[in-house]
Parts: structure tokens; C-alpha cells; sequence
């Protein structure tokens, strides 16, 4: 029930010139609950009936009358304030959450239409490490709150598979590698050999020659280039799987960069027929002067092709298989310009659907004991960081509940929901610190706090014993602590509109723990399981209402909701 509109309703069948839209454009929301939860004010009439506009305010209450939805509508001054009926309110809410209950909060809105999330994008042979989980946790939670909302949502994981570093990699595993040992220990050791290879090259450059050299190999299909590659792909990949399910992420597609190898001559034929290439120095580029960005390399002297070359191609791919409504690509803001640029490209391609891709940027993460950087070989695992999080979330657990059941997998869900709850708090560009405190406090603005107060309405919930009926004296729960909650759950679609609208969960993550907050003020004040039985069950079909709305909102971020903690 959406008071707002219904209050536009009421003002329509006395302005019936006005539409709908234009009515609620100017209804304001009062500075505080005393003076009503919705005005109108009468300026605007004043001209058409000739009157001030108090006395407008003052005729528009007596015409209206007495209406259901609104317990009082006065006037003051020019305003005409409105007072939502708490008790008609409340029971909109509850039964609605009571009725559509895992469901409650989502639309059709996204019925027939695909978006694509890209998201991820981990590179092959390179650590999976902490600048890694922005994007897997911002985008999994953009997939999940896409379907929430009916969409038909696929999640790409564009692998870096292919390119030069390539090359380099087969230069550097032919001269120095050794099977046995990097089977044992896969990434870490190819990230050696990256390494090596990569400062001996400082000094060596006909080392750069023979990576090229080797990655043209690559694309031209020699036999032993594409055994290694596939092999250092294929363990690289299981250690990324491991990672993913951790963080219990899933996607519907691996179509990375080597997946479009055959697809580049293509991308540049059409570059070429519709007089977007130019040759520089035996290479091809874009020139992209005009838009007042840099060049864009296409081809290389050499004939071998690019990451941008790859996103292009990726993209025409993408619309010819999905068709779809909204491809979305979660990228850290270090990588706009290559957006903007491949953007730019296939808009001048003359493809219409360009507006519809969207680069969803976001900022850095960095420890607080400094940043990292893959080519000195100093970095930090995302998957130590998960373990970390969940042994010291343990600790927690056997120093305050040790007879507790399920110990790993509560310890598992917690501390791997602490990391993704903190990654989601801010919005997504700004930079951010990762601090360990912050992270696993059970109070606060954290991840184990909202879970902690999900799993007390699971506890009260299961020690009730009792059938929660949503008929129910609905007038017990008019009063502030209660009505302040519901009034939070009633928030809860527009919430998950606007993150699915601005791609960013943030806004669930601030609803989830605002709601977790008027909860457990409530709860201080309201005890639930008393004995009389008509205030018992008003306070148990709200405390269920939260649990339904808890769940569903911590599933969005992608985090696990255990019923003990
Ligand atoms: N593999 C890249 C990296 O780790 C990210 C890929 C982003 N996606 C894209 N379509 N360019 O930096």
C-alpha cells in the first residue's frame, strides 16, 4: 500500500485536472511526525481559486471527509497534513510480508528483460587476492537483487585468459618451470615464474620478443602454446572455484577474453569497413582525439590482438546472444578509460545498444597495513583473508557460545558474511581501508550484528511454539517502537529498487542494519514472549516479519543467515 499515492488520490478527486504524477511531485514529507506523514501544500491553488492559500488548506479538509488510510487529515497554515492510520498502516504492512513472504519486497519490474552482470573477471595464473572480492561481492549481489526483482539475470565471469602475459608465461615456463612443482602449488608459483620472468626482462628485453612471439603462437593455434595455456588455466581455475565457493558465488557463464579469440577478425573487418581504423607505425588504432580521449590500439603490428579488442568483440557477442536490456560490467575505476574508450568504439560502430552497457566502477580496497601490487609479487590472498575471518570468528564463537551446534558452518557464514557486509557499507567508488576490528564486531554497523539479531528472532520464534497468525490485534503494535519498525519494513522495496536502479547494494546493506536497529530497540523495550496472549502474537507477527525481511535482505548481499549464532 503506498500511502503517498493514495494521498494523490484523494487530491486528484478534488483537482481532477491535475494527473496523478504531477500531484504526488509535490507532496513533501513533514520535518517531523508531529505534524503529519505527508503535506500538501495549497500554494499552488491559490491562483485558480482566488483565495489564500489557509483558506484552500481549510476547505479541502472539510470536503474530504473521513477516509480509512488516514486516521486525521488537518490543516495548518497553507498546509494540508495528512496522518497515515497506524493501525490501518501496520496491518498492511504485516499482511502483506505475512502473505508474500520470502517474495515480499520484490517486483515484476524486471519480467522479459535481461541483464548481464558481469562480474569478477579474476585473471588467469595471477593471484585471486583481496582487490579481487570488490567485484566479486558488489557484482554477485547486483546478480541476486536483479533476480530478486524478475529479471532475467546472467552472470558472466570474463576471464582473463588470454593476452600477452601469455607469452610470457610460456617463455617463462619453458626456460625455468618444473611440472611437479607448480601442480603442488599452482598460482603462487606461476605468479613466480610472472615475476622472474618479468624482472630478468629488464635487463634481457628480447625476453618481451619471445613473449610476443609466443602469444602470436597462441592465437594462431600451435599445439604445445595451447596445452600449456589450457593447463595453467585449468588449475588456476580450481583454485578460483574454491574461492567462489566460499563466498557461495556462482555464474552462468565463463565466457573469458580467449573465449572470443575467433571472434576478433570479425570485430576488426567491421572496424575496417565502417572506416574506423587507421594504421600507425604498422599497427591499427582508433583515433579517438575527438571525444577527447586517448587512441585506442586495436591490432598490433605483429597481427595479435588486445583486451580492448576482446571487450568489443565480447560485447557484439553478448547482444547477439542475450539481447539484452542491460549489460553491466563491475570494474574497479582504475579501468574507466579502457570503458570509456571500447564504449565510444561501439557507439561509432553505430550500434544503438551502446547506451545500455554500463561500466559499474568502484574504488579501491587497501589493508591497513598498506596496498598491493601482483608485479612485485607482494599480495595478499582473498582466500587467506577468508580463512582468516572465519578462524578468528571461531575464536569468537568457542569464547562466548562453545556448546553451540554447527560450529564451522555457523563460523563459516559469519566470518565470510563480516568481509561481504563490510565491502558492501559504503557506496562502491569511494576507497576503503580494511580493518579487521570493524569487520568482525559484533556491534555496531557490522555483518555478524544483523545476523546476530536475525538469529535472535529465529530463537524467540522457535521458543514461542506458537502459530503466528497475521489475525491479530493490530492496534498493539500502533505504538512508536512498534510502528517505527514497520514503518522500516515498508521501506524495504524501495530500498531494493533504488540498488538495483543506482547498482548499488549499499543501500540494502544501510536498510538491513537500520531495520536490525529498530528491532532490537523494540525488543529492549517490548518483551515478546509474555503471557498475554493477544499482545504476544501482535509481537510475534512482527518479530516474524522482520525474520522474512532479515533473511531476504542479507540473502541480496549474498551472506548466509544461520538460525544460531
Ligand atoms: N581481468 C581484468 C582484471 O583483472 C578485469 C576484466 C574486466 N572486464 C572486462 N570486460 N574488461 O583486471
Amino acid at each position: 500500500m503506498d500511502f503517498k499515492q493514495k494521498v494523490a488520490e484523494i487530491i486528484k478527486q478534488l483537482e481532477n485536472e491535475l494527473t496523478i504524477e504531477e500531484i504526488m511531485s509535490f507532496i513533501e514529507i513533514p520535518p517531523n511526525s508531529e505534524m503529519g506523514d505527508y503535506a500538501v501544500p495549497c500554494f499552488r491553488f491559490a491562483k485558480k481559486y482566488r483565495k489564500s492559500p489557509n483558506i484552500i488548506a481549510q476547505d479541502f479538509v472539510e470536503k474530504i471527509g473521513l477516509t480509512n488510510e488516514f486516521e486525521k487529515i488537518q490543516n495548518e497554515g497553507p498546509y494540508l497534513n495528512f496522518f497515515v492510520n497506524k493501525k490501518f498502516f501496520v496491518k498492511n504492512v504485516l499482511e502483506e510480508v505475512y502473505e508474500k513472504k520470502e517474495k515480499y519486497g520484490s517486483t515484476l519490474e524486471g519480467k522479459g528483460k535481461t541483464v548481464i552482470v558481469e562480474f569478477s573477471s579474476p585473471n588467469i595464473a595471477k593471484p585471486f587476492h583481496i582487490g579481487h572480492i570488490r567485484t566479486t561481492v558488489i557484482g554477485n549481489s547486483l546478480y541476486k537483487i536483479y533476480k530478486f526483482l524478475n529479471y532475467n539475470a546472467v552472470a558472466i565471469n570474463h576471464l582473463g585468459d588470454y593476452g600477452t602475459q601469455f607469452g610470457m608465461l610460456i617463455s617463462a615456463y619453458k626456460k625455468w618451470g618444473n611440472k611437479e612443482i607448480i601442480e603442488a602449488n599452482p598460482i603462487p608459483e606461476l605468479l613466480k615464474l610472472y615475476v622472474r620472468f618479468n624482472k630478468e626482462a629488464d635487463e634481457k628485453p628480447e625476453y618481451r620478443d619471445e613473449a610476443r612471439y609466443w602469444f602470436k603462437e597462441l592465437e594462431e593455434g600451435n599445439e604445445e602454446a595451447k596445452e600449456l595455456w589450457q593447463w595453467f588455466r585449468d588449475v588456476s581455475l580450481k583454485e578460483f572455484s574454491r574461492v567462489y565457493k566460499m563466498l557461495n558465488v556462482e555464474f552462468d557463464s565463463y565466457a573469458g577474453e580467449s573465449f572470443y579469440s575467433d571472434k576478433m577478425s570479425r570485430v576488426i573487418d567491421e572496424l575496417e569497413n565502417k572506416n574506423l581504423l587507421q594504421d600507425s607505425q604498422g599497427a591499427k588504432i582508433v583515433n579517438l582525439s575527438e571525444y577527447n580521449l586517448t587512441d585506442a590500439l586495436i591490432k598490433k603490428s605483429d597481427g595479435s590482438t588486445l583486451y580492448i579488442t576482446r571487450d568489443i568483440a565480447a560485447a557484439i557477442y553478448r547482444k547477439e546472444t542475450y539481447d539484452f536490456y542491460k549489460n553491466i560490467y563491475v570494474v574497479g575505476s582504475q579501468q574507466k578509460l579502457h570503458f570509456e574508450q571500447w564504449l565510444k568504439i561501439v557507439e561509432l560502430m553505430g550500434y544503438e545498444w551502446a547506451k545500455d552497457c554500463e561500466h559499474v566502477q568502484f574504488g579501491m580496497v587497501s589493508l591497513e597495513d598498506g596496498t598491493l601490487s601482483t608485479r612485485k609479487g607482494k599480495v595478499v590472498f582473498l582466500e587467506d583473508v577468508l580463512n582468516k575471518a572465519i578462524n578468528k570468528t571461531k575464536e569468537i564463537i568457542e569464547s562466548r557460545n562453545p556448546n553451540l551446534e554447527n560450529k564451522d558452518e555457523v563460523a563459516s557464514d559469519v566470518g565470510v558474511g563480516a568481509v561481504i557486509f563490510q565491502e558492501l557499507f559504503n557506496n562502491r567508488i569511494k576507497d576503503y581501508v580494511f580493518s579487521w576490528d570493524k569487520t568482525l564486531s559484533f556491534e555496531g554497523e557490522t555483518g555478524p550484528y544483523v545476523q546476530y539479531t536475525y538469529a535472535r528472532t529465529c530463537s524467540i520464534l522457535s521458543k514461542s511454539n506458537t502459530e503466528i497468525s497475521s489475525r491479530i490485534n493490530y492496534s498493539i503494535l500502533s505504538d512508536k517502537l512498534a510502528f517505527n519498525v514497520i514503518k522500516k519494513i515498508d521501506g524495504f522495496s524501495n530500498a531494493v529498487l533504488s540498488a538495483a536502479e543506482r547498482n548499488e547494494p549499499y543501500i540494502i546493506t544501510r536498510f538491513i542494519v537500520g531495520l536490525a536497529q529498530e528491532f532490537n530497540r523494540f525488543y529492549h523495550e517490548c518483551p515478546i514472549l509474555v503471557d498475554d496472549n493477544e499482545t504476544k502474537n501482535a509481537r510475534l507477527l512482527l518479530t516474524q516479519s522482520v525474520n522474512t525481511v532479515l533473511k531476504t535482505g542479507l540473502n541480496l548481499l549474498g551472506m548466509n543467515a544461520p538460525v544460531k549464532m
